[in-house]
């Protein structure tokens, strides 16, 4: 796996897997032409969604992807991004748009958890990717009416989001304010906030956490401190 002082890893209370520690989402991809070795591991990365649970096994995902060696595919996928993603998307090698078929292809009835799916799908895609050393930035700034129409989707299938893949940059490449955004600590909500006891409200792990062991980062600082 690639490792460099490019990355931002996930800095957890408690331990987790490497891969999930290692993923985020980079803005500075580097601009090395697309190899054929990147473009061989999409097989391994849209395998790894192949393999995601769903809801009665319907497997709702599709995904539309444009790579920079074809650059009219890339193009069609980068008009649909809004300016924000696209000043920093436009040095990503591959464009990706996650689909949600939102109907059972048997009953026809509405699939309530295909948004879900395509994200358990995502999910296993973005883990292969961190293990291959390929980045993926994924984006919900970019207009679903343009995607219908440049990458013909059609009825019944709903653009869920947008993803930019690659190896990682250098911050440095990317203009001011999104350069010191690359290299921001991550924060995330503490697990009080959103795993309850029983019902709603009261934080799972309120009691126990004060007795659990001092948070990863927190054993990490008092390393370098001492
Ligand atoms: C569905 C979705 C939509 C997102 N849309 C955007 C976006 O339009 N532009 C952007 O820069 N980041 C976008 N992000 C990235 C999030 O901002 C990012 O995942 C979050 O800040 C946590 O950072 P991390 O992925 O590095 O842990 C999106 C992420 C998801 C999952």
């Amino acid at each position: 796996m690639i490792k460099t002082s490019r990355e931002n890893p996930a800095r957890p209370d408690f331990p987790i897997h490497d891969l999930i520690r290692d993923r985020w989402s980079p803005r500075a991809f580097a601009s090395d032409p697309v190899e054929t070795a990147t473009l061989g591991r999409l097989f391994e990365l849209f395998e790894a969604a192949r393999w995601a649970p769903s809801s009665s096994n319907e497997q709702p995902w599709y995904f539309v992807v444009g790579s920079r060696e074809n650059p009219g595919d890339y193009d069609r996928l980068f008009q649909c991004l809004n300016e924000r993603n696209r000043e920093w998307a436009v040095t990503a090698p591959v464009l990706v748009l996650s689909v949600a078929r939102t109907a059972f292809a048997g009953s026809g009835r509405t699939n309530r958890h295909a948004l879900h799916d395509v994200g358990m799908a995502v999910g296993n895609l973005l883990i292969q990717a961190t293990a291959e050393g390929v980045r993926v930035h994924q984006m919900g700034g970019y207009s679903v009416e343009q995607a219908r129409q440049n990458l013909l989707i059609p009825e019944g299938y709903e653009p869920v989001a947008m993803m930019a893949l690659g190896y990682p940059g250098d911050a440095e490449q990317l203009p001011g304010a999104l350069a010191r955004r690359e290299q921001a600590v991550r924060t995330r909500k503490s697990l009080e906030e959103f795993v309850f006891r029983g019902a709603w409200g009261q934080g799972y792990f309120e009691s126990s956490r004060s007795k659990a062991e001092p948070a990863v980062a927190d054993q990490e600082e008092a390393l370098h401190d001492s």
